[in-house]
């Protein structure tokens, strides 16, 4: 039906007769002379409808917006003075010489250049909504991203295979989605949290390189970064240590941004151990773009007379730290109080402050509430530690030193966008060296930081008992402008320390059968060393397109509470039910 599409009509045709098709963006009726705006996904084109070609004309006067089109006519260079810069197609306009109706649409629900609609009923009528321009060239940029890291990882002799969505349980921390079977009754599929254990049995099977662009389900609680059900590039090899697996991954990454996005980013990348951007950031995917850090004070707080610093800095479950704002000063104090309440939110008690306003001028050169509480050396030692000068802000956390660091790496990166500080550009790096377990907070006991299956950095039993807590794994994650985009490690692929782990985790040996047996045997059997990562897919693109949500990159994404407006899932299935032999609880009961 067509020559070209409309975004790919420009100068190099003038003069030549086109046909494009697209829908009707915007249509004007300039007393007498019609002008459509015809869209397809690659842009939109000026169509110009003269009076004398009658039966073009005809047609064009009931033509309404998101009418389909086609339209065949002469390309000409655009009058003087309506040139548009913005559109590809901006130079020129065709001269219709026919005009056909497709077929007609409703009044839309919405126009496109509508901004102002709620997410609601955006996905309700998504198949316009993903009309739009913006939105369109995301999803586009998402197919190229997927073929640039199809062919990288073809070319490197990886095999892209499928593994099954109807499985057991993969543990990534997550709730599972269950599926009930028909044929087994009470009995249920998990759906994959991430395709973990298959692609792990997949090199012990020899297939050496693995990768799939997978689907995943994880049943949580979502955000602008998280779906329950996303998409992994997942990777898995044999025979490579973890230099090795950063070392392509981060090639991979580099062309890609390279030739998608004409970006050098540094080679190799930076890394830091988990432990130190904890420190310096309070959060493990730190954004290098914001210039600022977390300065450790408990040293200079141990024994002052102000309890909210004292107290932290002599208990070893807390942290004291100042963060140091440029310019701070100038905050007011209403600016102050929100900062305050949005660390709030994370649990911190207060945000303390002290506005410079002369260094040199000591104690007197000072402003905030605390200092009365504070000794001469102490706030001394502090000016100096945090480099304090003329007109800064220094902001203090204090408690608990989980709560600490997620407010303070909050409040870090709110105001280095709200001032300004952020620099452009893209800050990948590697954040390695995490330790093994983390104590869960209310039950005490231990879980995997990354996933179960993640090798310890011993291959001795008896040193990962002794060194429970502070074992650090093999495990390494991927950061962009503060953004896990991607998690890895090598794997545990002997069964004694499989076995090991699941002990330390309180899984013992009959749940790790019941759960885990295949692994284990497999383990057993000729399991080759080997690793992996998986990216998460939607938020690369995400961060590639510049959107602020993964849904913006997903053709059809759940809402903020797992639903879809437009099929209306999830819903109800009494007769299915029935069938499966399940019946629904009266609500609030459990029989
Ligand atoms: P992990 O759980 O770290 O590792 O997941 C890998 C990457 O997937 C992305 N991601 C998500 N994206 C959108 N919505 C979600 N709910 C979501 N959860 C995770 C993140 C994350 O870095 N099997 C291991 C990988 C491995 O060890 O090879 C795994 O799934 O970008
Ligand atoms: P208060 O003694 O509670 O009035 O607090 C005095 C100052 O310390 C206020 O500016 C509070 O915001 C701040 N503050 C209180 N608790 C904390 C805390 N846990 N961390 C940082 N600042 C705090």
């Amino acid at each position: 039906m067509r020559t070209h599409y409309c975004g790919e009509v420009n100068e190099s045709l003038i003069d030549q007769t086109v046909e494009v098709v697209g829908w009707c963006h915007r249509r004007r009726d300039h007393g007498g002379v019609i002008f459509i705006d015809l869209r397809d996904r690659e842009g939109l084109l000026q169509i110009v409808i003269d009076p004398d070609t009658r039966e073009a004309f005809t047609h064009a006067e009931r033509v309404r917006s998101e009418f389909v089109l086609r339209v065949k006519g002469l390309v000409c260079h655009r009058p003087q003075g309506t040139v548009n810069e913005n559109l590809a197609s901006g130079q020129v306009e065709i001269l219709c010489a026919e005009l056909e109706v497709l077929n007609s649409a409703e009044t839309p629900p919405f126009t496109l250049d509508d901004t102002d609609i709620s997410e609601e009923v955006r996905l309700k009528y998504r198949y316009i909504d993903l009309r739009r321009p913006t939105i369109q060239q995301r999803i586009l940029l998402r197919s190229k991203v997927v073929r640039h890291l199809r062919n990288f990882l073809d070319k490197h002799g990886f095999l892209d295979m499928e593994t099954p969505i109807l499985t057991r349980a993969t543990p990534e921390g997550a709730r599972d989605y269950l599926v009930p079977s028909r044929t087994h009754p009470g009995s249920v599929f998990a759906l994959p949290q991430s395709p973990q254990l298959f692609k792990q049995l997949l090199m012990m099977s020899g297939f050496d390189r693995y990768y799939q662009i997978a689907r995943c389900f994880r049943d949580e609680d979502l955000r602008a970064d998280r779906q329950p059900e996303f998409t992994q590039l997942d990777i898995e090899t044999s025979f490579m240590d973890e230099e090795e697996i950063m070392s392509v991954t981060e090639e991979m990454m580099r062309q890609l941004f390279k030739d998608v996005k004409g970006v050098e980013l540094p080679s190799p990348f930076p890394r830091m151990s988990h432990a130190q951007a904890l420190q310096k950031y309070g959060v493990d995917s730190p954004d290098l773009r914001i210039p600022l850090q977390l300065v450790d004070l408990a040293d200079i707080m141990r024994d002052v007379e102000f309890k909210v610093f004292a107290q932290p800095a002599q208990d070893p479950q807390g942290r004291i730290v100042a963060l140091k704002v440029p310019g701070g000063n100038s905050l007011t104090r209403n600016q102050i109080d929100d900062y305050t309440t949005y660390a709030g939110h994370y649990g911190a008690k207060g945000l303390a402050y002290i506005k410079v306003n002369n260094v040199a001028a000591g104690r007197n050169g000072l402003q905030s509430p605390i200092l009365k509480f504070l000794p001469d050396e102490a706030i001394s030692r502090l000016v100096e530690r945090v480099g304090a000068g003329d007109n800064d802000l220094i902001l203090f956390g204090a408690g608990n030193a989980h709560i600490v660091n997620e407010s303070m790496a909050a409040i870090r990166v709110r105001i280095g966008h709200d001032m300004e500080l952020a620099e452009e550009g893209w800050k990948p790096l590697w954040i390695v060296d995490f330790p093994m377990f983390e104590r869960d907070h209310k039950e005490g006991r231990f879980t995997a930081l990354h996933h179960p299956f993640t090798a310890p950095a011993t291959q001795s039993t008896d040193e990962l008992k002794d060194n429970t807590e502070t074992m650090l794994s093999r495990a390494y994650d991927m950061v962009l402008n503060g953004n896990e985009i991607g998690g890895g490690s090598i794997r545990i692929h002997k069964a004694d320390i499989q076995q090991a782990v699941f002990d330390l985790l309180g899984i013992g040996e009959d749940e790790a059968r019941d759960k885990f047996g295949f692994l284990l045997d497999a383990l057993k059997q000729g399991c080759p060393p080997h690793g992996g990562i998986a990216f998460g897919l939607d938020r690369l693109v995400m961060l590639m397109s510049d959107a602020d949500s993964i849904r913006d990159v997903i053709a059809f994404p759940k809402t903020q509470t797992a639903n879809c407006p437009l099929t209306q899932a999830p819903s109800g299935a009494e007769e299915q039910l029935r069938e499966l032999g399940l019946r629904r609880l009266k609500s609030g009961t459990t029989k």
